[in-house]
């Protein structure tokens, strides 16, 4: 039984699909084990009791520096003794302590077919308004493991969703995330948990 562990921020839509596709089968031999949240007014904590998974928040505005912060995400995380960490939205940098314990088991997902539109300050609508501005035809999201760089990671999976006339970031965002983020992300943790996925770093 894979014990996935999802970091959360927001509203969870990510953390509902692989609710649901832990629920139908989809995902094979998973369990979701907890959610940590860095948000309390996330509404993916909703999502996580509403499926009676446990949940609690760990805040860097609870913590004195950013140094007590990432000890007690780390002691958060080990409390949970995860095969796999799963980022569903979370918009807080991984620290390193939480890399060096868990390279090769922490994965991401990203609303853009990385190389493209991916790195330091690309988050949220940011990534779709950029997309839009360059005027690309096709985007898409992206799963991949995390490593100490920003979007930098092995590629697991990646699904093209094409850009419309007309779209605005949040039109392109819903699209992206129904066609693309909620698709892979469910079907990367069944890979893994079926063992077909090996993690080998990123070549420089
Ligand atoms: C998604 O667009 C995801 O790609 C990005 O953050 C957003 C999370 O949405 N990393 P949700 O909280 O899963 O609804």
């Amino acid at each position: 039984m894979l014990r996935v562990l999802a970091l959360v921020s927001g509203g969870g839509t990510n953390l509902q699909a692989v609710i649901d596709a832990v629920k139908s089968g989809d995902i094979h031999d998973t369990e979701i084990v907890g959610v940590i949240s860095n948000n309390k007014n996330a509404y993916a904590l909703e999502r996580a009791a509403a499926a009676g998974i446990p949940a609690e928040v760990i805040s860097p505005k609870d913590y004195m520096s950013r140094t007590e912060f990432n000890k007690a995400l780390l002691s958060g995380i080990d409390s949970y003794s995860p095969d796999l960490i799963v980022l569903a939205g979370f918009l807080v940098v991984i620290p390193e302590i939480v890399i060096e314990k868990y390279e090769g088991k922490i994965i991401n997902i990203h609303p853009s077919l990385i190389p493209s539109f991916c790195g330091t300050g690309y988050y949220g609508l940011k990534v779709h308004e950029a997309a839009l501005k360059r005027g690309v035809k096709v985007s898409g999201a992206t799963v991949h493991f995390v490593d100490a760089g920003t979007d930098t990671g092995p590629i697991i999976l990646q699904k093209a969703v094409e850009v419309c006339d007309g779209d605005t970031p949040e039109i392109l965002q819903k699209r992206i995330m129904q066609q693309a983020e909620w698709v892979i992300m469910p079907k990367a943790i069944d890979m893994i948990a079926r063992g077909e996925i090996v993690y080998k770093k990123t070549e420089e």
